[in-house]
């Protein structure tokens, strides 16, 4: 079965917005849960988030970073992905928290909209706090606005909002004491950093943990992590985890492990 790209669009420099045809997927979907896409029958598999549903269309907006990025970047409306597994792994633990900041850098931006649309549904107040290099790389900002009670954006190069990091607000406002729960999604270094500031305040934290993948079924290993000392695979018992459990430097050393092999595959695709 194949499966229809029904919108597509550049939503901002190697950034693009995909909504296709997957009933399936897009009935069971939650915040926090991801697809695996292979492209073609001879394509390899890339992890993706589930970043909105809209009734049988599923979203997601994707990097180009390399050859099957790439690849999907020059497919449009109309064209057919061959497979979408899915939705994947655990969803956002929802409740009511009560103050929730849901925290994103870069493309991790665009998983925000679905997981704070379903944090206010459950009665949390919601602050968003979102940062890019620049104003053209804020993704989904008015959607996300929509379903926040609050939403602060920041630029590191000051083009628009705060200019720093969301790290700087997430400090002001564990010190005003309101915050009960927070979310932070976005590269690894990011996630590490950020989330170093809620330790002193006990704070619950979630990451959702980017690990390279390949079956997202918890059969390869390739998306080992070590959680609390112990070996979790993120595809089935994440992707999110709580923060301070995480080792940090291990999911990054092992992110870094097919770096040659991927500039490779980039070159011979280029070509
Ligand atoms: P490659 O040349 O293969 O790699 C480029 C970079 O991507 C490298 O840093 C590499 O470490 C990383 N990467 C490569 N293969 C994988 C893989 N199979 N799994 C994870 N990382 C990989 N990216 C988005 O743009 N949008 C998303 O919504 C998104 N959601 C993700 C959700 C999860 C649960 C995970 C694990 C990753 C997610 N990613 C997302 C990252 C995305 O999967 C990679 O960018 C993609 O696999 C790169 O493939 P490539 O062939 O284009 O690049
Ligand atoms: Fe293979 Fe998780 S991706 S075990």
């Amino acid at each position: 079965m194949a499966y229809k790209i029904e919108k597509a669009e550049m939503i901002a420099e190697n950034i693009f917005e995909f909504w296709i045809n997957a009933p399936h997927v897009a009935k069971n979907a939650r915040a926090g849960q991801f697809l695996v896409i292979r492209i073609n029958d001879k394509g390899e598999r890339i992890p993706l988030t589930v970043s909105g549903v809209d009734g049988d269309l599923v979203r997601i907006v994707f990097m180009k970073v390399g050859k099957t990025t790439m690849f999907l970047s020059t497919l449009g409306e109309g064209d057919f992905i061959e497979d979408v597994a899915g939705p994947l792994g655990h969803p956002s633990e929802i409740k009511d928290w009560g103050r929730c900041v849901v925290i994103g850098g870069g493309v991790g931006i665009a998983c925000l909209p679905i997981l704070a649309k379903a944090l206010k549904e459950s009665g949390n107040e919601v602050t968003g706090i979102i940062g890019a290099r620049n104003k053209s790389l804020l993704l989904l900002k008015d959607e996300l606005a929509s379903h926040c009670d609050e939403l602060v954006v920041c630029t590191d190069d000051g083009s628009f909002g705060y200019h720093g990091f969301p790290v700087d607000i997430l400090k002001k406002k564990l010190e005003e004491g309101v915050v009960d729960c927070v979310w932070i999604i976005g590269p690894a270094i990011m996630m590490k950093i950020t989330s170093l500031a809620t330790v002193p305040y006990n704070v619950r934290t979630f990451v959702s943990l980017n690990p390279i993948m390949v079956d997202g079924t918890g059969m390869c290993g390739s998306c080992r992590v070590t959680i609390d000392g112990e070996t979790k695979f993120a595809c089935v018992d994440g992707p999110e985890f709580e923060a301070a459990s995480v080792d940090w430097n291990e999911l990054m050393t092992r992110q870094r492990i097919y770096t040659e092999e991927e500039l490779k595959a980039r070159e011979l695709f280029e070509d």
